[in-house]
C-alpha cells in the first residue's frame, strides 16, 4: 500500500436514509445552509449528502459525524477543514462521497441516461477521440466518460466552469490515460461500473491508491446499483 492510503468511497440511496437518521449527522450549520435552498426536493437532497459525507468522516476519523467542520469553497466545493479531502455527488435518488487523506479529490455518480441523445452530447463535450470511443455503445461510455471528467472537475474544485474538454480520457480497460493540456498536473483516475451506472473519482499525487468502495444501506432496503465493478483506472490496479 503506498503512503497516501486508501480512497474511500460510499454510495447510498436516498430513499433508504431515514429523516431521523440523517437528523442525527447534520449540523445546525448545515441546516442553516440548506435553509438557502428554496426548493424542497433539493434542501433534502443537500442534507442527506451532508449525512453521508459526516458518516464517511466519522468511518474514516473515528470521530463522531457531526463534530466535523465542513465548509464550502466560493466555487461551491466542500471541504473538511483540518480533516481530510472529501468530494460528494448526486444522481437522481443516488448519492456518493469519497474521503480520504491528501488535499484534493473529485467524484462523481451518474445513474440516468441523458436526455439529449449521447452522441449528440459527446459531439458538442468531447474530444474527437472520445467521441469514436463512445460510439460502440453510446449511453454506458458517454456516462463513463462523463463521471471521469466531471471528478476531476470536482478534485480541481472549479466544477463545470472548468471545462469537460480540459481532460481527454482514452479507457481501454483495465487502463485509463489521462491527457490534459501541457504543464498540467494529470489526474489519476478510477472507474467503477455498477448495475446501471457508473462511478468516477479522480485525486492527485500517489497514482497507485487502493480504491473502496461500500454502501451505505443503514435501514436495509435493496441495493439497485451495486456491487460497483472496478473498470478501468490509470496506473496499476491495486
Ligand atoms: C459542481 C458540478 C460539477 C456538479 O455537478 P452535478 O452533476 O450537477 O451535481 P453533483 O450532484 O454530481 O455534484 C454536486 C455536488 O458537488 C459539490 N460541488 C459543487 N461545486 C463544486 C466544485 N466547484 N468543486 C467540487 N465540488 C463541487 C457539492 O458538494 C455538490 O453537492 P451539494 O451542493 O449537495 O453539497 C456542476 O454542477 C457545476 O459546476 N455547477 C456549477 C454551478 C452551475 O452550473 N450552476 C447552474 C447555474 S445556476
Amino acid at each position: 500500500m503506498g503512503r497516501a492510503g486508501p480512497l474511500h468511497l460510499y454510495y447510498a440511496d436516498r430513499r433508504c436514509l431515514a429523516d431521523d437518521l440523517v437528523a442525527t449527522l447534520v449540523t445546525a450549520a448545515d441546516r442553516e445552509r440548506s435553509a438557502a435552498l428554496t426548493h424542497p426536493r433539493r434542501r433534502a437532497e443537500f442534507l442527506a449528502g451532508r449525512a453521508l459525507l459526516r458518516y464517511a468522516l466519522e468511518q474514516f476519523t473515528g470521530r463522531s459525524g457531526p463534530s466535523h467542520e465542513l465548509r464550502v469553497t466560493a466555487e461551491g466545493k466542500p471541504e473538511c477543514v483540518a480533516g481530510p479531502a472529501i468530494s460528494l455527488s448526486h444522481s437522481g435518488e443516488i448519492l456518493a462521497c469519497a474521503v480520504a487523506a491528501g488535499s484534493s479529490i473529485g467524484v462523481d455518480v451518474e445513474t440516468r441516461k441523458p436526455r439529449t441523445p449521447a452522441m449528440a452530447l459527446a459531439a458538442q463535450y468531447f474530444s474527437a477521440f472520445e467521441v469514436s470511443w463512445v460510439e460502440a455503445d453510446p449511453d454506458r461510455r458517454f456516462q463513463m466518460l462523463w463521471v471521469l471528467k466531471e471528478a476531476y472537475l470536482k478534485a480541481l474544485g472549479m466544477g463545470l466552469a472548468g471545462g469537460l474538454g480540459s481532460l481527454e480520457c482514452r479507457v481501454e480497460p483495465p487502463l485509463i490515460e489521462a491527457r490534459i493540456a501541457e504543464g498540467e498536473a494529470p489526474p489519476n483516475l478510477g472507474l467503477f461500473a455498477g448495475r446501471t451506472c457508473h462511478l468516477g473519482v479522480a485525486w492527485f499525487g500517489e497514482p497507485t491508491r487502493p480504491i473502496n468502495v461500500a454502501s451505505w444501506f443503514p435501514a436495509g432496503g435493496e441495493d439497485v446499483l451495486g456491487p460497483f465493478e472496478r473498470f478501468a483506472t490509470t496506473g496499476a490496479p491495486q
